[in-house]
């Protein structure tokens, strides 16, 4: 018998196992078996495996018994271990009892069959908009979840159809049927119920609520990670969600400028229709340029030459011959190169030419667009609730507008001590660049017409004033928060004139054939103007930068989506 065997036999006074601890290569877990080959790490836990054990532990380089007093410290060890795991043990059941509870629940909610309820009357298919005269009676309503809430017993869907929101309530089978717990946000589905007006003290959109009595899934959008609330992050960084831009559309503040948007075009074409103007849609691809060749896009052609329209200015002033006054509502673009908050790649132009007038006339008619353009929106319930919503306190501009002179402009700049861009005073023949008009507008507080700019710093075909040949008959429109918005002017109307400007520009007359030939086939005094549709809305609507006045905006870097 060797050393160690007449030890193990002089402590195993038990009749249980004798087990084997060592502190450095044992482990205690059940891959182990208290052998000398698969010790234990620690008696505590040998003697939780068996209590009765008697323990020999790795003490120094040799094993010997466990001394009384570790044996005393192993067996409280071992106590606790023991309460541990009937504590793991209880907390498993609980959690397989209610998973149990879960799957027959699950199985229940799965018995109940949606049925349509046919003794009821036939449902009227409406949208959200003709919601409110539809209260009473059965209807149909197809839509996207806009916001989902599912509670005990009852769940509640917000759906939007583009036309406007309708709070729903599912109740009783309904609500507990399986199928509506897998509802997620921008699955879309048909409703059917009735609408009446929520009790006195809750709110909902319009103040009703559908009363679901069956509802149809047509599709179910994600849940887990590609879940829509996932996808879009309120503060992601503003180019994830430009990325996601075809579902950041689908919230409240962009939809809501969207259909400002639509309500404004439609507004325009209405002033426009009773200005007696003639919409006209001129090309995109031109071999012209209107507004300096630095922000042409080129493009090859069939092999030539060719740009994106910046302006349809030039295509314009040969329609008024044709057609009388004209507009067009058409996309300019321009390579900006500066990342700012008005500027756009690619922008909605509002423009319009206007023939045998005066500059005053001609000011007068472009406040009249405006105002008349603003006052047709907030008569429309529709469109004035949702520049309330997304501008609390705009008010229709006052007229006449405020008229000041460029050179004013730099006699004020001055005294308030806003510097050019070269951080000295204003002179004469300086731009007012994006800053200081911004400054000097906001101040001001009020639309301004800003005209007579010197001719160096406007484009080619600007009519000169005729007692100031310094300056010509230019205007732009500035509004609080946004800056210019609207930028016009009279026209040369005589050839050699028109021909000195293409050469104070360094441009080619060449190609502008067709336009010098307005001044050959019966010249006429004219003039024109270009309505930043972004712009605009940026001001009514009151945000921060026209990218959230476009659709899929694009500036410098971006084309997607
Ligand atoms: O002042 P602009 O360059 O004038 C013209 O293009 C004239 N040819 C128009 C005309 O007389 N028919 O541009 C007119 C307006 C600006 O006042 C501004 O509102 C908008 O177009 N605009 C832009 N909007 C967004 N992004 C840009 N990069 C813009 N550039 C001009």
């Amino acid at each position: 018998m060797s050393e160690l065997e007449q030890k193990v036999a002089e402590v195993s006074l038990t009749d249980g196992p004798t087990l084997y601890v060592n502190d450095s290569t044992g482990i205690d877990e059940s891959s182990a078996n208290g052998s000398q080959e698969k010790p234990y790490k620690t008696p505590a836990y040998a003697l939780f495996v068996a209590p009765n054990a008697s323990i020999i532990v790795f003490k120094d380089d040799s094993y010997e018994p466990i001394s009384p007093s570790a044996l005393k410290k192993a067996k409280k060890g071992a106590d606790g271990l023991v309460k541990k795991a009937e504590k793991a043990k209880k907390l498993e059941e609980q959690q397989a009892a209610r998973e149990a509870e879960e799957q027959k629940k699950i199985e229940a909610s799965k018995a109940i069959v949606i049925e349509q309820d046919k003794s009821l009357p036939e449902a009227l298919k409406i949208k959200i908009k003709d919601s409110t005269e539809n209260r009473g009676k059965r209807i149909k309503v197809s839509g996207w979840i806009h916001r989902f809430r599912p509670q005990k017993g009852v769940a509640f869907i917000v759906l939007r159809d583009g036309s406007g929101l309708l709070q729903a309530v599912l109740s009783g089978n309904l609500a507990n049927a399986y199928q509506t717990s897998t509802l997620t946000r921008e699955s879309t589905v048909t409703l059917y119920g009735v609408i009446s007006p929520v009790p006195e003290g809750q709110s909902a959109p319009n103040g009703h609520e559908l009363a679901v009595d069956y509802y149809e899934i047509v599709g179910l959008a994600p849940s887990g990670d590609e879940a829509f609330s996932n996808r879009i992050q309120e503060n992601a960084d503003p180019s994830i969600l430009l990325d996601q831009r075809h579902l950041t559309l689908r919230g409240d503040t962009l939809s809501a400028v969207m259909k400002v948007r639509a309500g404004l075009l439609r507004a325009i074409r209405d002033v426009y229709y009773e200005e007696n103007l003639t919409e006209v849609t001129p090309p995109c691809i031109v071999q012209t340029q209107v507004e300096g060749g630095s922000t042409l896009f080129g493009l090859k052609y069939y092999g030539e030459d060719a740009y994106l329209t910046q302006s349809s200015q030039l295509y314009l002033e040969t329609c008024v011959p044709a057609l009388g006054d004209v507009y067009c509502i058409q996309e300019s673009f321009r390579a900006e190169k500066s990342h700012t908050r008005r500027h756009l790649s690619e922008y909605t132009h509002i423009e319009a030419e206007l023939g045998f007038l005066t500059f005053d006339d001609m000011l007068d008619h472009i406040e009249r667009v405006i105002c008349g353009t603003i006052d047709k929106l907030l008569a429309d319930p529709t469109i004035s609730a949702l520049i309330k919503e997304l501008n609390p306190n705009f008010e229709a501009p006052s007229r006449p507008f405020m008229r000041m002179k460029y050179e004013d402009a730099l006699v004020w700049l001055n005294e308030h001590e806003i510097p050019n861009e070269e951080g000295e005073k204003f002179k004469f023949g300086d731009d007012i660049a994006e800053a200081a008009e911004r400054k000097m507008t906001d101040t001001i507080g009020v639309p301004i017409f800003l005209t007579q700019f010197p001719v160096e710093i406007k484009s080619f075909y600007m009519k000169k004033v005729k007692s100031d040949p310094r300056v010509t008959e230019s205007v732009d429109v500035l509004m609080p928060n946004v800056g210019e918005i609207t930028g016009g002017s009279m026209r040369i109307d005589n050839t050699e004139e028109l021909l000195a400007g293409f050469k104070r520009e360094g441009i080619n007359p060449e190609p502008y054939y067709w336009f010098i030939d307005q001044r050959k086939y019966g010249t006429f005094p004219h003039g024109g103007y270009g309505l930043g549709t972004e712009r605009i809305l940026a001001w009514l609507c009151n945000r921060y930068t026209v990218r959230e006045c476009s659709l899929y905006p694009r500036f410098t870097g971006r084309a997607k989506p």
